[in-house]
């Protein structure tokens, strides 16, 4: 009988909502999550936000709200996303609620107790990069500035407490060659080792002047560090330090697998385990960093204006797509690249192709020769159904394997889907080697119900297995099988994985679970592949505005060139338009015009222009010619009660 399973992701900051490389994480642990339930195991599933960062707070000040309230409005906002995804998580935690200042409390008391001499006062300065929340050696930096976020780190001198964490390095390098699951993938747990065995210094634990955090033990002029912070949730969200937790965390503690991004892994590898050994806890038994998703090849960041967010994919492709190119495309130790014709090919080939249209052709045949009504075969035998038997015999021991990250050192999702898909790609094989259209033109009705029997129970088995990576698809294949009503889905374990175990149905109709994506059509201009184009938070860096002609002149020397005085939102500006062949300075004052308002300022024949007029010309580049007053038109507005100022969305 398989025992508990306490897994947790890192908690997100909250100054940013989530984009693809954090629910790449929530994904991924989901995944595992919900197979564990299936394989029976009773299962904590935690998640939450990290709030007391000074980034938070100064997203906050920026928003002028208090910055509890921020937190708050943020945890909805990052719920309704996980929700969307199809996150199952079963508690989630802010760092702001009491509970959590309780276990911190309570955890730094505790090290008081067993460990007094590990946490001391000391006077520090050093490199501290906010974005990391951490300070940083000379040796750390690149160029004088963060290796992770490329920007320049603050100096900052203070009394702080300090965590002995240089007393713990012959502990945890003896503690990570006892327990060689501990850090996975080995790649991680060489950098980890790399990293102390050259240099472990002890940690500033506590922040003075910083009104953000939770009030230290006995000193509530210091806030503790917010990773010192951070880190205690996942004994929180247990019952550490609850009034009535205590049952909980003998019951779920340690964690059996925290998930984590390679960014932080050895504040999960180095820090975690030392804090926890000093307040003689047991430690987790598993950290797992995994790899990046970049975009494009590249780091997706906000000042690089490159972040793409599961909002620009789920409404429109839905949750399932995402999660499966997720976690089809990479092996989760390594990093991995999203592009949208990958994305595309993915979903046509595997969900569209398929999955889908094995679905989709299976219930064709079943209400075309058998009325949908599916029935325990009657008919012999036959040599073409082995291999799909076989295939499905061995399926769930497979992926249990490639799903085991300590026999493994990973967690091999894009092998344990490659092994499903096995099975779809035997079903397909095995209608079109059994041929029900030919069975039906010899009349053999008993015999096309045995194939099809087999086919939709090896259909009922494909629902379950991928139920964990792709849930919603997995329900609908379930009810287009017509099973929910005599088997609900919820109920099931990976024990009905199993040959022949499909009652008698009625299948529907049925409709694609995966309807194909037809590509932006080509244009004239070109083949645009989707890479090609704008995202839409490339659009949303453009800033459009309403502005409002209240001169205009002749530049000298430049026929084309007419200068502007414009206001927007009643501040003036100056552009430079090239409209003088097509407007007359006296045709264009007093209208209301589209600018784009946040180009930097240029120089153009020497006139200074701050901006730049919306116009439409024929022929789709600069006007041709430029001589008729036609081949040309100013963007207006139809609307003037409009403000100057206004925005052009
Ligand atoms: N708040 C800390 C974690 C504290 S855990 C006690 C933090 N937050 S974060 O919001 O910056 O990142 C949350 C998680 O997302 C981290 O595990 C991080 O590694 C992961 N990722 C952030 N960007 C990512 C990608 N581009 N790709 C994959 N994971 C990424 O760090």
């Amino acid at each position: 009988m398989p025992g508990k399973f306490y897994i947790t992701t890192a908690i997100d900051y909250v100054n940013n909502l989530p984009h693809l490389g954090t629910a790449y994480e929530k994904i991924a642990a989901d995944a595992i999550a919900r197979f564990k339930r299936l394989d029976g195991y009773d299962v904590h599933f935690q998640m939450g936000n990290d709030e007391h960062s000074v980034n938070v707070m100064k997203e906050a000040e920026k928003l002028g709200l208090p910055v509890k309230q921020y937190c708050d409005r943020m945890r909805v906002k990052f719920e309704a996303i996980w929700k969307d995804l199809e996150i199952s998580y079963d508690d989630f935690i802010q760092t702001s609620e009491p509970r959590h200042h309780a276990a911190v409390n309570a955890f730094i008391e505790l090290i008081l107790k067993k460990s007094p001499n590990d946490i001391f006062e000391k006077e520090y300065e050093g490199w501290y990069c906010e974005s990391c929340e951490a300070f940083q050696t000379e040796k750390d930096l690149v160029d004088g500035k963060c290796p992770t976020h490329k920007t320049q780190p603050k100096w900052l001198k203070e009394k702080n407490y300090f965590f002995r964490l240089s007393s713990y390095k012959e502990r945890l390098l003896q503690h990570y060659k006892d327990n060689p699951e501990f850090i996975l993938p080995e790649i991680r747990k060489n950098e980890v080792v790399n990293f102390i065995s050259t240099e472990l210094l002890d940690i500033s634990v506590s922040r003075a002047s910083f009104p953000w955090g939770i009030p230290f033990p006995n000193d509530p002029t210091h806030v503790a560090y917010v990773w010192f912070d951070a880190l205690i949730n996942y004994l929180t969200a247990v019952g550490f330090g609850q009034k009535d937790g205590a049952e909980s965390f003998k019951k779920f503690w340690p964690a059996d697998l925290h998930i984590v991004g390679k960014d932080i892994t050895r504040f999960h590898c180095v820090i975690w385990p030392a804090m926890l050994m000093s307040a003689g806890l047991p430690l987790p038994k598993t950290v797992f960093g995994h790899g990046f998703v970049f975009l494009k090849g590249e780091k997706m960041s906000k000042s690089l204006g490159n972040v793409l967010t599961p909002l620009d994919i789920v409404p429109q492709f839905g949750a399932d797509a995402l999660r499966y190119y997720l976690l089809r495309e990479s092996s989760f130790g390594s990093d991995g690249d999203f592009t949208w014709d990958n994305f595309i090919k993915r979903y046509n080939g595997d969900l569209a192709n398929d999955i889908g249209n094995l679905l989709n052709r299976t219930l064709g045949m079943a209400n075309k020769y058998l009325g949908g009504e599916i029935r325990q075969p009657t008919a012999p035998e036959q040599p073409e159904e082995k291999p799909l038997r076989e295939v499905v015999a061995g399926i769930l021991s497979k992926v249990r394997t490639e799903m085991d990250y300590t026999a493994q050192g990973d967690v091999d999702f894009h092998k344990a889907l490659a092994s499903i898909w096995e099975v779809v790609a035997t079903a397909d094989k095995y209608i079109d080697t059994s041929a029900p259209w030919k069975l039906s033109k010899d009349g053999k009705t008993p015999e096309i119900g045995r194939v099809l029997y087999n086919v939709v129970d090896t259909l009922r088995n494909v629902a379950l297995l991928v139920s964990p990576f792709i849930p919603a698809a997995a329900k609908k294949i379930w009810a287009q099988l017509g099973i929910e009503g005599q088997i609900a889905f919820e109920k099931q374990t990976f024990e009905n994985v199993a040959w022949g175990k499909t009652p008698d149905t009625k299948v529907t109709e049925g409709t694609p679970i995966f309807p194909r994506i037809e590509p932006p059509e080509t244009s004239k201009s070109g083949d645009k592949k989707m890479d090609e184009l704008l995202d839409i938070a490339d659009f949303a860096k453009i800033e459009l505005r309403v502005a409002e002609v209240k001169q205009a002149e002749k530049v000298e020397g430049a026929d084309r060139l007419l200068k502007l005085q414009v206001e927007i939102g009643g501040v003036p500006r100056q552009i430079v338009a090239g409209i003088a062949q097509h407007y007359k300075p006296e045709e264009i004052v007093g209208k209301k015009v589209v600018v784009v308002a946040n180009l930097k300022p240029a120089k153009i024949r020497g006139v200074e222009s701050n901006g730049m007029l919306l116009a439409a010309s024929a022929g789709g580049g600069s006007a041709p010619g430029g001589s008729t007053s036609e081949s040309l038109s100013i963007i207006t507005l139809d609307r003037l009660s409009l403000p100057s100022g206004a925005k052009v969305k």
